[in-house]
Formats: structure tokens, C-alpha cells, sequence
């Protein structure tokens, strides 16, 4: 049932603000991350180590930032396939945290194989609950976000996300990096994020009349920066997986170490960029793409665009949250850009070409 939507992807990037809203509940109790006692001993682990597949290898690589910001802890991010043959050495103290939609993908169960006996622990953060890898964990974790049907994933990296951010916030306290005032502020933005997201949901009309070009392009560019360059990754794998333009996502930083090289005005260039820290790197980044004819789509906020001027080719104005978390509602311009971009291409959103919503097989 796609509850009057067109497609099951567009209900459930709908439904993210409802599953958002009901993970954070689940998972944080008022003012504190709630986990049963014990459940969880980040200040005994020495390294945390996150491990999946495509969209939510890309909630693990945001998740980094997190984990290394908030709670200082050393983390290292792995795509399943290659962990698991690389032989890469695991500490008797590590934390191993496997991230999986189906809880069935065979890399990332062989993976999760793999830590066993090594890691101190072995955690999973899933969507289906009775799935093989919740199973084989010390401590599964659901997402619930409910059936996710769009073989392209939305509702569930956000949920990912969600149970994500609540463990950086646990790390840090139990690492002595945040006192309850502050958890108590990360909680309370992370509450307020289905209401923004709700607000994001809102640009969709002017996100399906912008998008008209990108349809014609035969290739994008999405960059971003620090937790926001994950999500530059998770905007390209989107697009080139329902509307099969070719996309690619880069740090912000790299710009000049290669990629500038394809910038011309047939090429589309996505920034996705909070007003932060490092805006200004961001605007000087723009600015060589626009000298170079490049034509630049700008996704911030109202500060950012107003730094940035005129010159680019669009800006789409979102509301404004701490920079901290921006990944999780940035994440919703990225999924409506591909999927109104797939609508104008008239490609089948729900059953892409040669891809299958649970990958069993290597
Ligand atoms: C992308 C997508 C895939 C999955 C990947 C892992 O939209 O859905 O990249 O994220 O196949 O699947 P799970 O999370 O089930 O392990």
C-alpha cells in the first residue's frame, strides 16, 4: 500500500519525520540515551569499528564523525566486503558495530563472522530484528523504521542514523567528553529534527521543478564537507541508482585534486553545506567551480546563502539546525533530488535496473 503516494520510495521518504520520531523516543528516555544497563561500555573499548554496504556503509561513514567529535573515540569505517578479506587486525577491546537494512547481506554477516571472537563485542544496528545478523550479534539494535520496499534505501538510513547519533551522544558521556547539559542539548536537537525534516519535505514542489535540468545531465557532482561528505556520497549512489545518471560524491577539499578537471556547464555541481566552521572554504571551493563555467547548486541554509551571494546556478534554502546533525536532514533534499529526477527521466523508482532490495549473495 503506498498510501497514495506515487511510489513506495516517495512514502517513505514521507514517513521519515513519523519512524524518526518513534527511534528517538525508543532510544532516548528525556534528557538521557536510554540503553538497558550494561548494554553498552565505551569507555572500556579502544576502538570502534563500523562495517556495512552501500547506504548504510554511508550512515557509518557520518556515524565516524560523530563518534570521533563527541566521544573522541577512534574509529575506523569499513565497506563489509573488503573487511572481510583483508584480514585486518581486531583488538580484544574493539567495539565491532555492523549496520544493515535486511540484516541479511552476505558481506556484511561474513564480516560480522569474521569479528567474532575477536572484537570484544559485537553489535548490529538493523531493521529487521529476527534477521541472521541481529541474530549472531551480542546486542542487536533495531532501527524500526518499518518495511522499507523502495529498493532504493531512504527511511531506513535515517533511522540508522537516528540509533547512530544516540550511541556517539552514550560514548561521549560514558567517556567523560559531555556533561547532562549538553546531552540533553544533542537529545534535544535530534527531537527537533522531525520538524525540520517536515519543513524539508515541504521544498519538494520546488525540489521537482529544479530538478527538470538535471535530468538532461550525463553527470553530477555532489560535494560536501567533514559529516556532510558522506552524505555527498549517499546523494550520488542515490541518483545513480534510480535515475542511472552518472554521479559521483567528493570532499569539498578534493575539489582541486582531481575532480575540477570534469567541471564545465554541462556538468552539475551539488554543495551540500550548512553554515559551519568551514563555509567559507566551502564558498572559496564554489567559487572555483563557477570561474570554470561550472554551474553550482547550493543546499544550505539562509546565513549560507547569504554568504555565498549571487553566481550559483540555484540555492535551495533548508532550515537551520546545529551543524552536528545536518546530515540527517540534508539527507532528505538528496533523496528527493534523485527521485524527482528519476519521475522526469521516467525510470521505475521502486525496481531499479539490476539491483535487489536485500543482496544474500557476494
Ligand atoms: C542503496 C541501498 C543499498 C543497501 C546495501 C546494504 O539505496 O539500498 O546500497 O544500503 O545493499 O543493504 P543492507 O542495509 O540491507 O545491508
Amino acid at each position: 500500500d503506498k498510501a497514495g503516494h506515487k511510489h513506495f520510495m516517495s512514502k517513505e521518504i514521507f514517513e521519515q519525520p513519523t519512524v524518526l520520531a518513534e527511534c528517538l523516543t525508543h532510544y532516548s528516555a528525556g534528557e538521557r540515551v536510554a540503553l538497558p544497563e550494561g548494554a553498552l561500555d565505551f569507555a572500556e573499548t579502544d576502538r570502534l569499528i563500523l562495517v556495512a554496504c552501500g547506504t548504510a556503509h554511508y550512515a557509518c561513514s557520518v556515524a565516524k564523525y560523530w563518534f570521533e567529535q563527541l566521544a573522541g573515540l577512534p574509529c575506523d569505517v569499513d565497506i563489509a566486503s573488503e573487511f572481510r578479506y583483508r584480514e585486518p587486525p581486531v583488538s580484544d577491546r574493539a567495539t565491532a558495530l555492523f549496520v544493515s537494512q535486511s540484516g541479511e547481506t552476505a558481506d556484511t554477516l561474513a564480516a560480522l563472522r569474521y569479528a567474532q571472537g575477536k572484537a570484544a563485542r559485537i553489535v548490529s544496528v538493523v531493521n529487521v530484528p529476527e534477521s541472521s545478523i541481529a541474530r549472531e550479534s551480542d546486542l542487536a539494535l533495531p532501527i524500526l523504521a518499518g518495511i522499507e520496499v523502495g529498493v532504493a534505501s531512504t527511511k531506513a538510513f535515517m533511522n540508522q542514523l537516528g540509533v547512530l547519533a544516540n550511541l556517539a551522544i552514550l560514548a561521549a558521556r560514558q567517556r567523560g567528553r559531555i556533561d547532562a547539559a549538553r546531552e540533553a542539548e544533542l537529545l534535544e536537537t535530534l527531537r527537533g529534527l522531525p520538524g525540520l525534516i517536515n519543513q524539508a519535505l515541504a521544498l519538494e514542489e520546488r525540489i521537482h521543478k529544479r530538478t527538470g535540468k538535471l535530468a538532461e545531465a550525463r553527470s553530477v557532482l555532489f560535494f560536501g564537507r567533514g559529516a556532510m561528505f558522506p552524505l555527498a556520497l549517499e546523494g550520488a549512489l542515490k541518483l545513480k541508482e534510480i535515475s542511472y545518471i552518472h554521479a559521483e560524491g567528493y570532499a569539498s577539499g578534493e575539489l582541486k585534486h582531481g575532480p575540477i578537471a570534469l567541471v564545465d556547464k554541462t556538468v552539475p555541481v551539488i554543495v551540500m553545506a550548512p553554515r559551519d566552521a568551514l563555509f567559507d572554504k566551502t564558498v572559496s571551493n564554489m567559487q572555483e567551480v563557477l570561474a570554470r563555467e561550472g554551474r553550482v547548486w547550493l543546499i544550505t541554509d539562509a546565513e549560507g546563502a547569504e554568504i555565498a551571494g549571487d553566481g550559483v546556478w540555484q540555492t535551495l534554502v533548508m532550515p537551520r539546525i546545529d551543524p552536528i546533525f545536518a546530515p540527517m536532514l540534508y539527507a532528505v533534499p538528496a533523496q528527493l533530488i534523485a527521485y524527482h529526477t528519476a519521475l522526469h527521466k521516467g525510470t521505475d523508482v521502486d525496481q531499479p535496473r539490476n539491483l535487489a532490495k536485500s543482496v544474500t549473495v557476494e
